[in-house]
């Protein structure tokens, strides 16, 4: 688990080669890794420190390291498409997931964003997070209890958003509201009622039909104002010597972010007026030229 000084059998940690490709794998006393004919004993990693070097039987060297969370979600075993790092990273500054929050989420896929939500929510906060397939539910299950340990604060439920949102059991409003689903227009009108007044939605959806139709439902509402969408991308670089570019391959795409602040019922009028919706802040460099 993270934060344990050396590594210790039942914990999940990544073999690194030189080219940086990662190889995951449950260290288990008395069991043998196998990589491409050559063999470690378990026995020879556990109780070395995190980030150590280990050589294989056949001379071939590894750094033995404990994964980040973002290197552990590119590896655990996955019922749904997974989010990458850049959006899970994303995720939780733009929806303001703060230390004891109350957050929504569905679906919960293989459970990537729900620990990204738990980490940023903190043990005072509380995520409960809907998803309709049982096998998923459990292999996000399993991915969450291996990487964080225990989580009082989590709730999953198998169920379908589209039919409705449940208040949690004391009845308390959710705080922010974050979809990671086909059709997040289908949750809008639910996301509407279980969210507070200045509570914030947000959906991430890969294509612009879905993007269209997410705003649509949320001005429909006209309990949403400031809703924003945008896309990021990530373009790595090679640097060696003199030799300075981007790297020739990148994800051109992953998908688009909706963000929107929930207000009370009479700001906004079905057509949004008052510059309330609409306009893209960005947080960027328009932002200050606004300001
Ligand atoms: C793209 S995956 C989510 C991946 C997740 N964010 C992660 O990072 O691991 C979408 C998930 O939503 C679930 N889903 C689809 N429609 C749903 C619904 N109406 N209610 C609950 N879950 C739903 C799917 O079964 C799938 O697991």
């Amino acid at each position: 688990m993270p934060g344990m000084s050396s590594l210790s059998s039942g914990e999940r940690i990544h073999l690194v080669d030189k080219k940086g490709r990662h190889y995951a794998l449950t260290l288990k006393a008395g069991e043998t890794y196998q990589f491409s004919g050559q063999t470690i004993p378990h026995d020879a990693l556990i109780g070395r420190p995190d980030a150590t070097m280990v050589t294989l039987s056949g001379g071939k060297k590894m750094l033995a390291l404990r994964p980040t969370f973002g290197d552990y979600v590119l590896k655990m075993p996955r019922g749904a498409q997974v989010l990458y790092p850049k959006d899970l990273a994303l995720i939780p500054m733009w929806a303001d997931v703060y230390p004891g929050a109350r957050v929504f989420e569905a679906g919960t896929g293989s459970g990537a964003l729900t620990m990204a939500l738990l980490r940023a929510v903190g043990p005072r906060g509380l995520v409960v997070t809907y998803e309709m397939r049982e096998d998923f539910s459990r292999v996000a299950r399993l991915n969450i209890d291996r990487y964080m340990g225990p989580m009082p604060h989590l709730v999953t439920v198998r169920k379908n958003a589209y039919e409705g949102i449940d208040l949690p059991d004391d009845g308390v409003p959710f705080d922010r509201v974050v979809l990671d689903l086909p059709e997040p227009w289908q949750v809008v009108p639910h996301a509407a009622a279980v969210l507070r007044s200045g509570g914030i939605y947000l959906s991430f959806v890969p294509t612009v039909p879905q993007v269209m139709q997410t705003v649509e439902a949320l001005e429909r509402t006209t309990v949403f104002a400031m809703v924003e969408t945008f896309e990021t991308l990530l373009r790595t670089w090679s640097i060696q010597g003199r030799s300075v570019r981007p790297d020739h391959r990148m994800v051109a795409h992953s998908g688009f972010i909706t963000v929107a602040r929930k207000v009370e019922p009479g700001v906004l009028t079905p057509e949004g007026e008052q510059g309330m919706s609409g306009e893209a802040s960005g947080h960027g460099p328009e932002r200050e030229e606004m300001e």
